[in-house]
């Protein structure tokens, strides 16, 4: 008769049908915060870019996790921003540099009722803000790199890790990690390994987070496209992503989110252990930057970014939104 056998319409009347059959649903256990601490700082520092995201001291830090524990959220991945800085990006392996410190505040303050992640990358660390040392000709020396990520992984576990996250995207990273790890006994820390991780100009608030300046010109040695992927390739993702589980990656990231969820999509069909997607600082800042100028609803856009990602595949989120997600979910406002 002219109308339509298949009315969808019928399953979306209400919100108790819709929650019925949601394909996708999300929950403060898919979460996972990122936070930064800062070395010689007596107060919390904002970032002018990510609003609502400061640089912690150690005791702000303490708290702040201590909060997101109460709101049910299983994971924080810890970023240090060190007071000096030096070409091989030495305080990032030193046994009381501010990452090592703050995993051992956290121990000490969570026990295992939370996962602690530390990212393990050298940027923060050195003087010119790349990945890792610098040849002569001023790109980043992979294998040398190697060595000294072996380094942080053995000083994060030291100080208590449960997962290290390498994000430099040098070759070969997952398994000097694993190597590392092992040697010192630290059988048990998992790796979550940036394995996709894209050269996006989707970091620019992190690099005002954590005080890192590229150096050199944009194009050349002054951005991370010698290393990081270029976001014209997909396939490329499955390299890197077979790759790093064959050297043991526990979990793979895909990073950032939104403008890879097919990248996320496909790094879900091809790998069987966990995927993770990591919601940028850029994607947050996009949002909240809108939010304030009341363009859109901040709360409705992050519920709906973390869900269209967790829809792509991701069985966890990493994302600045991660509190506030925490508070929505528990019914907070
Ligand atoms: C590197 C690292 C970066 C981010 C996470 N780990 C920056 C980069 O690759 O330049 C970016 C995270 C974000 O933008 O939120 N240590």
């Amino acid at each position: 008769m002219g109308f339509p056998e298949q009315r969808p319409r019928r399953l979306r009347r209400s919100a108790a049908l819709r929650r019925l059959v949601a394909e996708t649903r999300i929950s403060v256990d898919d979460l996972v915060a990122p936070l930064f601490v800062r070395e010689g700082i007596a107060e919390p520092v904002p970032i002018a870019s990510m609003p609502g995201v400061v640089q912690h001291t150690r005791e702000s830090l303490r708290r702040e996790v201590v909060e997101l524990r109460a709101l049910g959220v299983p994971a924080v991945i810890l970023f240090g921003v060190p007071k000096a800085k030096d070409p091989q990006g030495s305080g990032a392996w030193d046994a009381e540099g501010i990452v090592q410190l703050a995993i051992g505040d956290l121990r000490a303050e969570v026990g295992s009722e939370m996962v602690l992640m530390a990212d393990l990358c050298l940027d923060e660390y050195t003087d010119h803000g790349h990945c890792g040392p610098l040849r002569a000709d001023g790109e980043v020396d992979n294998d040398t790199t190697l060595g000294l990520y072996a380094r942080v992984a053995a000083a994060q576990a030291a100080a208590g890790v449960d997962v290290c996250a390498p994000s430099g995207m040098m070759d070969g990273q997952v398994a000097a990690i694993r190597a590392a790890l092992d040697a010192e006994g630290a059988t048990d820390v998992g790796i979550l390994a940036y394995s996709a991780k894209y050269a996006s100009a989707l970091y620019g608030p992190f690099r005002d987070a954590v005080d890192v300046t590229i150096s050199g010109a944009p194009g050349a040695a002054g951005d991370r496209c010698g290393y990081q992927q270029d976001w014209r390739n997909a396939r490329e993702a499955l390299v890197e992503l077979r790759a790093d589980v064959s050297e043991g990656a526990d979990m793979v990231m895909v990073k950032p989110a939104m403008a890879y969820l097919d990248v996320v999509a496909a790094a879900r069909a091809e790998v069987d252990v966990p995927v993770a997607a990591y919601h940028v600082s850029g994607e947050y800042s996009m949002v909240m930057a809108a939010g304030e100028r009341g363009w859109l609803d901040t709360d409705a856009v992050a519920l709906e970014h973390v869900g269209a990602i967790r829809r792509a595949g991701a069985d966890f989120v990493l994302t600045y939104f991660a509190r506030r997600l925490a508070e929505i979910l528990a019914g907070a406002s």
